[in-house]
């Protein structure tokens, strides 16, 4: 009796296995049928993504670059086949001229489980996503963008009195990382909340308390943003989340506290983005069985993204900024010169929202660093209908990752990839993709809407720290970035030492 049991066991195993092998062979035969590029043979289960937690992505995405340079090749994230596009024409197609067959992410979107991280202008998907983009971009005008000029040049100061106080005096080496983080999070307080506090002064702030838990990126919290990237079947299973517990209790609690503290007072702040979200929830228009809780959910989304948007890009590329031009003194000593040329003809103390603009050698060195170190790797879209270029035909449903980095480092466009020269970009305008070869910000319909504040935002610190200060670095050129985080973010403290300008 018990043989049988045994024995059928057995070959309900043999049978699995066996159609397990024949699926994985199947599957990850995908490109090769189809005459694509597959670069590296794919591990059961993870595909192409092995070194997931070991590595960073920007060092992955990295070494595809060095080995593989065809215009696109095949990939495996999990089970499903992925296509990485290192062309700037195929780019341009997938994210502008052929919009229409990329309208959408192809990250995990879970409405129910996660309506924050579902219903951010980041993963919303159509047709909510075009009424929500055309709602949030008055945001951003000019007007605006001067007004929060004026608040990140004060948060600047303050960084700047913060470095004296507490290296200078203390003739210590700057981690320039967490402080950055402080002077983004100050802003964003009072861009999206329309309070002024500040964690550079106190140490501790409710944004920069909301700044930390969101921003921690421990081995799981890791792995949850991960898989909702680029293994989105994982994240539904699992039913991860885009924001932590802790982090989304607490943007709410600040967002009702603050909705309710202007009921009460009668008191509005015209520019931070509550506001235009309570204006938003009168205007949307929602299916009608949705009820309140969707433009509620829709609201607080839109906040916590523009939290998570804002500080860690901005503040990983200031990070790598310092850290080149700590390793660059010529660079460095024209960037102070045109600063305080700048300053003298002004005759002012601290440069305004245009006068900053008109820096090019500033621009030169931001654009530069965002090219060496785009804070994102892969831009994702889900193809939604057949699409074919020369002798490549995408199908409806494979996920197209536009390979930044691998952009970046072409060497016909940028020679010796690798070196920080910012004259590459001297004439360079915040509106210059360079033909589709410079994207740190995306491209098309979706590029990134915080593009320009996030300019201003890096412009506003590095004018008023070069002003100041001389750095010298205090740790190896080579940073090693955090395998755990999606977003390019230093592992270790990267120490600058710095010195009183006189
Ligand atoms: C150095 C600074 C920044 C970098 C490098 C950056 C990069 C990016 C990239 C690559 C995308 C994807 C674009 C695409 O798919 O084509 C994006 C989207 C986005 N970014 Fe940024 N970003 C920065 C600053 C900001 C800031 C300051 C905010 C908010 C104030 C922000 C909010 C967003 C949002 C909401 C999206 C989604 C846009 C959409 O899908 O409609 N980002 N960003």
């Amino acid at each position: 009796m018990l043989t049988a049991i045994t024995q059928s066991l057995l070959a309900v195993i043999i049978i699995c296995l066996t159609a397990f092998y024949f699926f994985s062979k199947h599957r990850y035969g995908y490109w090769k049928k189809r005459g694509v590029p597959q670069v590296e043979e794919p591990v059961l289960f993870l595909g192409n993504l092995s070194f997931l937690m070991r590595k960073s992505f920007f060092d992955a995405v990295y070494d595809w670059t060095k080995k593989y340079k065809d215009e696109y090749f095949g990939m495996y994230f999990g089970w499903t086949p992925a296509l990485i596009v290192n062309n700037s024409e195929l780019a341009k197609h997938v994210l502008v001229k052929d919009y229409d067959s990329f309208q959408n992410r192809f990250s995990y979107s879970g409405l129910d489980d996660d309506p924050l991280g579902s219903l951010n202008l980041f993963s919303v998907k159509n047709p909510i996503w075009t009424q929500m983009r055309n709602e949030i971009s008055p945001m951003f005008t000019s007007a605006r963008l001067k007004g929060f000029a004026n608040l990140m040049n004060s948060n600047s100061a303050e960084l700047v009195r913060k470095v004296q106080t507490d290296f200078i005096d203390n003739n210590e080496p700057v981690d320039f990382k967490k402080l950055f983080l402080m002077y983004t999070s100050d802003t964003v307080a009072y861009t999206v909340f329309g309070i002024r506090v500040s964690a550079l002064k106190e140490g501790m702030s409710p944004l920069w308390y909301i700044t930390c838990n969101m921003l921690k990126w421990s081995f799981w919290r890791g792995l949850e943003f991960t898989m909702i990237f680029f293994m989105p079947v994982i994240a539904a299973i699992f039913k991860f989340k885009f924001f932590s517990k802790e982090a989304t209790e607490y943007v709410k609690k600040l967002f009702w506290d603050v909705v309710n503290e202007r009921k009460k007072t009668g008191l509005t702040n015209d520019t931070d983005l509550v506001n235009l979200l309570l204006k938003l929830k009168d205007n949307l228009k929602l299916p009608a069985e949705s009820g309140t809780e969707l433009a509620d959910n829709l609201m607080l989304a839109q906040a916590a993204v523009f939290i998570l948007g804002s500080i860690e890009t901005s503040s990983t590329t200031l990070s790598y900024c310092i850290h080149e031009l700590s390793h660059h003194p010529e660079q460095q000593e024209k960037l102070y010169q045109e600063v305080s040329k700048a300053l003298k003809e002004s005759g002012k103390d601290i440069l305004d929202y245009n006068e900053l603009l008109e820096l090019k050698y500033l621009t030169a060195c931001i654009h530069e660093t965002l090219r060496k170190y785009p804070p994102v790797q892969l831009l994702d879209r889900a193809c939604n209908n057949t699409f074919k270029w020369k002798d490549l035909t995408i199908e409806s449903g494979t996920p197209v990752y536009v390979n930044i980095l691998g952009i970046h480092y072409d060497e016909e466009k940028y020679p010796q990839p690798d070196e920080w020269r910012p004259e590459r970009f001297i004439n360079s305008s915040d509106n210059d993709n360079h033909d589709f070869s410079f994207l740190p910000f995306g491209e098309g319909p979706r590029f990134c809407i915080g593009k320009r504040y996030g300019m201003t935002q890096i412009r506003c610190a590095l004018a008023q720290l070069i002003t100041k200060y001389r750095f010298e670095s205090d740790s190896e050129y080579k940073v090693v970035s955090d395998p755990y985080s999606v977003l390019l973010t230093p592992k270790y403290d990267t120490k600058t030492k710095i010195f009183a300008r006189s």
